[in-house]
């Protein structure tokens, strides 16, 4: 069983990965941060509240974390893909409130659990906030996954930088200027984790529970959203539970080792650098990032994933 900490900002597919991540029999969850991104903090953490108390599972602390990125700058959120609140037509019940725990909480947590995963599925800010507060954090945390960057391929915020890594690109350079073992799952493979409304009609006719009974409304959302962007896409990428399958699964994609830079300003802001060059020098850092991966290997594992029962 993998004990993880998971960064969010949910947002659906976000959503989706707060699910996968309950659901699944081999994840401990340990805590959720919850920040700015897609949405508001506020709103990330009420739609997390929601999950977790769909779930049954409201003892998962929900830790405050970052509501904007470190350059100060107010942030951009997008609701055209997410839905108003972040959840598509989905909205928690009026008046419903998540809780936060403080973020020195995550300190505690780590120092009493061995061998964690940090999962970091939106904007790095309160990631980079975790290194730059704690001591040896990078050494106490057996590994990071992140979702985040495009290399060699277009991005999907400007030409070249993906959301994430746009969003708060000096905490995303900090990251993988520090942290030791750390796996990107950029666009380059999560632009292929495609969903469809076929997956989903499979997993609600093997599971019934008031967690999985909503994913329909936030699909066909999130689906009309991709189908504007590209047209005849007929299902949608959950670019943050690839992340976390990945990371149960890691046989299931292939990785090249790199040095990574995240370019900070101007045109290039949160464009995502590493040399693929044959005669590139060799890298220092532990930093992989996944370039391929079994599409159908994925496909069953979500399906598997979220068809199983809750509470088990
Ligand atoms: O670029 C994809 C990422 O940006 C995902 O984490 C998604 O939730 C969006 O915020
Ligand atoms: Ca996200």
């Amino acid at each position: 069983m993998k004990k993880i900490i998971l960064f969010a900002d949910p947002g659906i597919d976000d959503s989706f990965a707060i699910m996968y991540a309950l659901l699944n029999p081999e994840i401990d969850l340990l805590a959720i941060v919850s920040s700015y991104g897609n949405v508001t903090k506020q709103q990330a953490t009420d739609n997390i509240a929601y999950l977790l108390e769909l779930a049954g599972r409201s003892d998962i602390p929900i830790i405050g974390g970052a509501n904007s990125p470190l350059s100060g700058e107010i942030p951009t959120y997008y609701p055209e893909i997410h839905g108003p609140e972040g959840l598509g037509p989905i909205k928690p019940p009026e008046g419903f409130s998540g809780e936060l725990t403080n973020f020195s909480e995550l300190y505690n947590i780590i120092k009493e659990n061995d061998d964690i995963t940090i999962v970091d599925v939106g904007r790095n800010t309160s990631l980079a906030n975790l290194y730059l507060l704690g001591e040896n954090i990078a050494e106490e945390i057996s590994a990071f996954y992140i979702m985040g960057g495009a290399f060699l391929v277009p991005g999907n915020v400007t030409a070249s930088a993906e959301a994430n890594f746009y969003g708060d690109p000096v905490a995303s350079n900090l990251l993988v200027s520090k942290l030791d073992n750390l796996y990107i799952v950029p666009l380059n493979v999560s632009n292929k984790a495609i969903i469809t409304m076929e997956h989903i009609n499979t997993i609600l006719q093997m599971s019934n529970n008031p967690l999985i009974n909503i994913i329909d409304d936030i699909m066909q959302f999130y689906m009309a959203a991709y189908e504007k962007l590209i047209p005849g896409l007929n299902g949608a990428p959950l670019h943050d539970v690839l992340t976390l399958s990945l990371m149960i699964n890691p046989a299931m994609g292939r990785v090249v080792r790199k040095d990574v830079d995240v370019l900070l300003t101007d045109e290039g802001r949160g464009t995502s650098i590493a040399d693929f060059r044959e005669r590139a020098e060799p890298a220092d850092k532990n930093i992989f990032i996944y370039l391929t991966f079994d599409y159908y290997w994925f496909v069953n594992d979500f399906i598997r994933v979220m068809s199983s029962p809750l509470n088990q």
